[in-house]
C-alpha cells in the first residue's frame, strides 16, 4: 500500500506522521512545492521508526513521479485561514492549488482513492473530482469527522464521560451551517439530550460550527492534529478494508433529495472508497438545516465551477 500526501505543511505532515506511526501502508510520498521541506520532514519520520517501531517507508520529494501508483492520495496543499477569515474566503487561491496538484497525481496514479482536506472543503472535493476524473466514489472529502469530534470533545468537556462512549454525528457542509443531529447523539447509549440541558446543548453546538475559528483566533492558523487524525482513521478503513461508516464529505446523486453536489453525509468506506451512502432519517427542523447548508455549499460549488471554467 503507498499513500501519497500532496502537501507537507501543518495537516499533510502530521497525517503523514500519524498514519506512518499505524504501521498500515508500506511507503509514504509526502510531496510539497517548496524545495526540502517535504524532503526534511520525511527523514525525520523515516527516522522516527526505530524508536516508534514501524516499518512503513516515508519519503519527501517535489516531483510528481515519485507518487506513481499510489492506492491513495490524501490533498492537504492549499493556504489555511487567517484570523477573520471563511473557509469560502480560500477559494479562489486553493481552486488553483487543487487543480495543479490533483491533475499531476492523477496522472501518475489513476486508480487511487482521493482524500481531500483542502478549504473550502466539498467545493475543493467539486474541484478534485472535476480535475481528477476520477469516479465519484473516489473523491471523498475529511470535515465531518472533525467537526464530530469536537463536537464530541464538548460533550466529554461537558460530563467527564469517557470519548469511547460518545457517539455524535455532524453532517452537512464543513462550514458555519454544518448540521449537528442532536437527536442521534448518545452518551453510552443514553440520549444527550437527558443528560444535558438544551441551553448547554445549544451553546455546545455554536462552538463545534465555531470549532475551526475558534484555533484559528488563538493561533493565527488553522488546527492540524484533529483534521490529521480524521484523515488518517478514513485510509485505515479503505487501507484495511474496515467498512467504518464515517462522516464524510461523498458526491450525492439523489440521496438526501440532493444531486451533484459534495455533501458530509455517514458513508460506509472500503477499499473501493465511499462503498454506501447511508440516509440518515431527520425530521422537519433538521431536514431545513440540511438543505440551508446544501444551499450554502452549491453556491461555493457555482463559483467554483465558474472559475474552473
Ligand atoms: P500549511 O500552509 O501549513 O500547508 C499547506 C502546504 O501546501 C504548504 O506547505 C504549501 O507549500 C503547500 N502547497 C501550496 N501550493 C501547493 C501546490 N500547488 N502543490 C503542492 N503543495 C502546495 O496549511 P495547513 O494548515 O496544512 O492547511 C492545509 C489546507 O487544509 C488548508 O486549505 C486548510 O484550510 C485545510 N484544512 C482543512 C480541514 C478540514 O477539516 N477539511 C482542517 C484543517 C485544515
Ligand atoms: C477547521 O475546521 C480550518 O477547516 C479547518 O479547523
Amino acid at each position: 500500500m503507498k499513500v501519497t500526501v500532496i502537501g507537507a505543511g501543518n495537516v499533510g505532515a502530521s497525517t503523514a506522521y500519524a498514519l506512518a506511526q499505524k504501521g498500515i501502508v508500506n511507503d509514504i510520498v509526502l510531496i510539497d512545492i517548496i524545495e526540502g521541506i517535504p524532503q526534511g520532514k520525511a527523514l525525520d519520520m523515516y527516522q522516527s521508526g526505530p524508536i516508534e517501531g514501524y516499518d512503513t517507508r516515508v519519503v519527501g520529494t517535489n516531483d510528481y513521479a515519485l507518487t506513481k501508483n499510489s492506492d491513495i492520495i490524501v490533498m492537504t496543499a492549499g493556504k489555511p485561514r487567517k484570523p477573520g477569515m471563511s473557509r469560502e474566503d480560500l477559494l479562489a487561491v486553493n481552486i488553483e492549488i487543487v487543480k495543479d496538484a490533483i491533475s499531476k497525481a492523477a496522472k501518475e496514479s489513476p486508480n487511487a482513492i482521493l482524500i481531500v482536506v483542502s478549504n473550502p472543503l466539498d467545493a475543493m472535493c467539486y474541484g478534485a473530482l472535476k480535475t481528477s476524473g476520477f469516479k465519484p466514489n473516489k473523491v471523498i472529502g475529511m470535515a465531518g469527522i472533525l467537526d464530530t469530534a469536537r463536537f464530541s470533545a464538548f460533550i466529554n468537556m461537558e460530563l467527564g464521560a469517557s470519548m469511547k462512549d460518545i457517539h455524535a454525528i455532524v453532517l452537512g457542509g464543513h462550514g458555519d451551517t454544518m448540521v449537528p443531529l442532536i437527536r442521534a447523539t448518545t452518551v453510552g447509549g443514553v440520549p444527550l439530550t437527558s443528560l444535558v440541558s438544551k441551553e448547554k446543548i445549544d451553546a455546545m453546538v455554536a462552538r463545534t460550527t465555531n470549532g475551526g475559528a475558534e484555533i484559528v483566533k488563538l493561533m493565527g492558523t488553522s488546527a492540524w492534529y484533529a483534521p490529521a487524525a480524521g484523515t488518517v482513521q478514513m485510509v485505515e478503513s479503505i487501507v484495511l478494508d474496515q467498512k467504518r461508516v464515517l462522516p464524510c464529505a461523498a458526491w450525492l446523486q439523489g440521496e438526501y433529495g440532493l444531486k451533484d453536489i459534495f455533501m458530509g453525509v455517514p458513508t460506509m468506506l472500503g477499499k473501493n472508497g465511499v462503498e454506501k451512502i447511508i440516509e440518515m432519517p431527520m425530521n422537519d427542523d433538521e431536514k431545513a438545516l440540511f438543505k440551508a447548508s446544501a444551499d450554502k455549499v452549491r453556491a461555493t460549488v457555482d463559483e467554483t465551477a465558474a472559475m474552473m471554467k
